[in-house]
């Protein structure tokens, strides 16, 4: 062999290895064994669960920094890389509560105990946190009671809920929300009650999932992400805050004392009531005669809250991130509410780990997080999100959540629609825990929601800073949808193993379809991203907006969504012809960039931090997942003024709109103007 003909022969060998490193399939041979009944551990799952589940831990609290250091030792048993990154922030707590009802005039007042019957010998049932809302303001009042049935706009229409203390059940939308139609009606103060039509059963924990009648559902009032006294910054060391009077103005805050009690309390408080019978229900909605005097008086701290963060490594492609998360802080034991999220997390990390112990390395980075104070107002995941903003617009690749991944049976999920078809794929490689004839596919499409997708406009987890603030792709999983003892003292182990998962095989689905689509993200040479879904789920939602009238014109949204829908085809054909890594790497980008696109340096108008114009919560109720949120506001503000005005500014948001769809194509095209 002649010299020269030997170094052709090693630089054939480098490129064909250079080749067949980036070019090659994606590790099907490992991502199989990730599903493998013998990766799986359903043992360990209740025991991670029975242990971070021992004692109540919400926020700021020891028992949740002992939590997070079982976290962290169990990343490092699973050998990642893990470090722990603490914020300072500012928490609430209730010092002093009282609600005390005078039936009438002359009648005797009945004075509220406010608390939740312990069942079982939990030795920590005591360390439970006394019932009140987070973030609540503090005050002294006293009305009239009147009730609003869910507490919705519409649920004030005709009332005279001024100078009164509502009462209004929970169940449609979001607490803090609840509060703010109760003050805009002009009341007072607020309890919101757990009423036994939506969360009760003929019989009750334990005999039954249900609500018992004294349990309460606990939970924050607070309008915005993160740290309310460094809105849009990370809260660290010596960081600048608002004062309290500036948080209070901040048009996030509530501004009149409220309480969450009881169905028991409230069926005392409304057998009271007089006056006309509630539209389609069977109560009265005074106001009074009965009298209701409400104390709330919280302490704002600032405390010490840890993100717990392990790191595995890409091989090929260190500076790309799939980011895995869920919370950790619970208002009581949090046995599905976040801890089935934990669990599963550590069932991830710990088949990760064998993986990597068979010879397996991501070509990405793959970032599992721990996340602290969700409870309150997402702040862990968001003061992270903020801290790292720009390393994330450039680098994340996905962001995969987890709260409440197990409350029963039932496979849902949330995404932004590029992600669909990868949802679905890994939905047909792991059996159904429930029906294990068949996929979880099979039985999702089968199932009341016919396997659809929901969106992630709403603020209801810790994706809502990676979506909606910087435009990172997203999914939120979950078996089992709403469950009666959400954030109530009965969420803990024996609620789950009972109720939740008696063998912890749906616990061990989840991380199954959960971690598949993180294998595949992380180690597929071209990004799993289809835009197709991403085009026709905005065409949907573009033709609701089709039948407004008033000279609305939808289509220059409906253009760009059609150039959209040219691009995603464009970049899957041109996926099929491409080689060289730089040159993947390259339309990874664009598919990677393109969600970014439909963020906006100005983001919705008043709410300048929620940069998403397609995926982000309405004004008037945070938990709405609605598409193209900023539009829907402005309908909102003209069908109440009815001004030509207000509908050119309806005009003006779809154009908005449209100018950021169309940047999406523009990415994707890859196209230099
Ligand atoms: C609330 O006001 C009532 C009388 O209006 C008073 O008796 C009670 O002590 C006050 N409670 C608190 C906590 O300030
Ligand atoms: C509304 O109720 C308050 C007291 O509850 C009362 O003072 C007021 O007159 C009522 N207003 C109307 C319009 O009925
Ligand atoms: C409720 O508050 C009102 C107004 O402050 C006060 O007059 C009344 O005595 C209070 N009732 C009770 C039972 O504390
Ligand atoms: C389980 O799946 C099979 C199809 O594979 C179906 O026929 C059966 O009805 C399912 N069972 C339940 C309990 O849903
Ligand atoms: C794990 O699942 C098996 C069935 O596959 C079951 O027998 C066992 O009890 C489960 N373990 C726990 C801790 O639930």
């Amino acid at each position: 062999m002649s010299k020269s003909t030997a170094l052709a022969f090693v630089i054939a060998a480098l490129s064909y290895s250079l080749f067949f490193h980036s070019s090659s399939s994606p590790k099907p041979h490992y991502h199989a064994l990730f599903l493998s009944a013998s990766f799986s551990d359903n043992a360990s799952v209740a025991l991670n669960l029975r242990a971070l589940t021992r004692r109540p831990h919400v926020a700021g609290s020891e028992a949740n920094a002992e939590a997070a250091a079982y976290v962290h030792s169990a990343f490092i048993s699973s050998s990642l890389k893990s470090h722990v990154v603490a914020y300072p922030v500012s928490l609430t707590y209730p010092i002093h509560r009282s609600l005390v009802l005078t039936p009438r005039d002359s009648a005797k007042p009945i004075t509220f105990a406010l608390e939740q019957e312990q069942i079982g010998d939990n030795p920590y049932a005591n360390e439970v946190m006394p019932t009140f809302h987070g973030y609540a303001k503090s005050g002294n009042v006293s009305g009239p009671v009147v009730y609003a049935n869910y507490g919705r706009v519409e649920d004030f229409v005709g009332l005279n809920a001024s100078g009164a203390v509502v009462i209004a059940r929970y169940g449609r939308i979001y607490r803090g929300d609840i509060v703010n139609n109760a003050y805009q009606a002009g009341a007072v103060g607020v309890v919101i009650y757990t009423d036994k039509r939506d969360y009760g059963g003929e019989e009750c924990f334990p005999a039954s999932k249900w609500m018992p009648p004294s349990g309460v559902q606990v939970g924050t009032v607070y309008n915005g992400l993160g740290d309310p006294t460094t809105p849009g910054w990370a809260s660290v060391d010596g960081c600048e805050r608002l004062s309290e009077e500036a948080v209070e103005l901040s048009g996030d805050s509530t501004l009149i004392p409220s309480l969450p009690v009881s169905a028991a309390d409230a069926e005392v408080i409304l057998k009271t009531m007089e006056g006309d019978v509630a539209d389609g229900d069977v109560y009265l909605v005074g106001p009074g005669p009965g009298i209701l005097n409400l104390t709330y008086i919280g302490k704002t701290v600032i405390a010490e809250i840890e993100n717990v963060i392990g790191v595995i490594e890409g091989e090929e492609e260190p500076d790309r991130y799939v980011i895995l998360g869920n919370h950790r802080d619970a208002w009581t034991f949090g046995a599905v509410d976040p801890n089935s999220g934990t669990a599963v997390l550590l069932e991830i990390a710990q088949r990760l780990d064998k993986l990597q112990k068979r010879g397996w390395k991501p070509r990405r980075t793959i970032i599992l997080c721990n996340w602290d104070a969700e409870e309150y107002a997402l702040i862990g995941s968001t003061e992270w999100v903020e801290e790292n903003r720009e390393m994330l617009t450039s680098r994340a690749v996905a962001y995969l959540n987890v709260d409440c991944a197990v409350s029963g049976p039932g496979f849902h999920a949330s995404a932004t629609p590029q992600l669909d078809e990868l949802i679905k794929e890994a939905a047909q490689e792991v059996r159904d825990p429930d029906n294990t004839t068949q996929s979880i596919y099979e039985s999702w499409i089968g199932s009341s929601n016919s396997g659809v997708i929901g969106r992630l406009g709403g603020g209801g987890s810790d994706y809502a800073s990676f979506v909606q603030h910087v435009g990172v792709p997203a999914v939120d999983m979950r078996f089992g949808k709403d469950y009666p003892v959400y954030h109530s003292m009965y969420d803990d182990f024996t609620w789950m193993e009972k109720f939740g998962d008696s063998m912890f095989q749906r616990h061990v689905a989840m991380a199954s379809v959960l971690g598949l689509v993180a294998l595949r993200l992380a180690d597929e040479e071209f990004l799993p991203f289809n835009y197709i879904s991403y085009a026709s789920e905005l065409k949907k939602s573009a033709e609701d907006l089709e039948k407004l009238g008033h000279s609305i014109d939808v289509s220059p949204l409906i253009k760009s969504i059609q150039d959209l829908s040219t691009a995603a085809r464009g970049i899957n054909i041109e996926k099929k012809g491409i080689k060289g890594a730089l040159r993947v790497r390259e339309l990874n980008d664009r598919l990677m960039m393109a969600e970014r696109a439909l963020t906006d340096r100005d983001g919705l108008s008043e709410r300048p931090w929620y940069k998403h114009l397609v995926y982000g919560p309405s004004k008037y109720d945070d938990y709405g997942s609605k598409s193209f949120p900023g539009v829907d506001d402005a309908i909102d503000d003209a069908k109440r003024l009815k001004t030509k005005a207000s509908w050119e500014l309806v005009q003006h948001q779809i154009w908005r709109v449209a100018r950021a769809v169309r940047h999406a194509s523009l990415v994707l095209k890859g196209e230099l103007r």
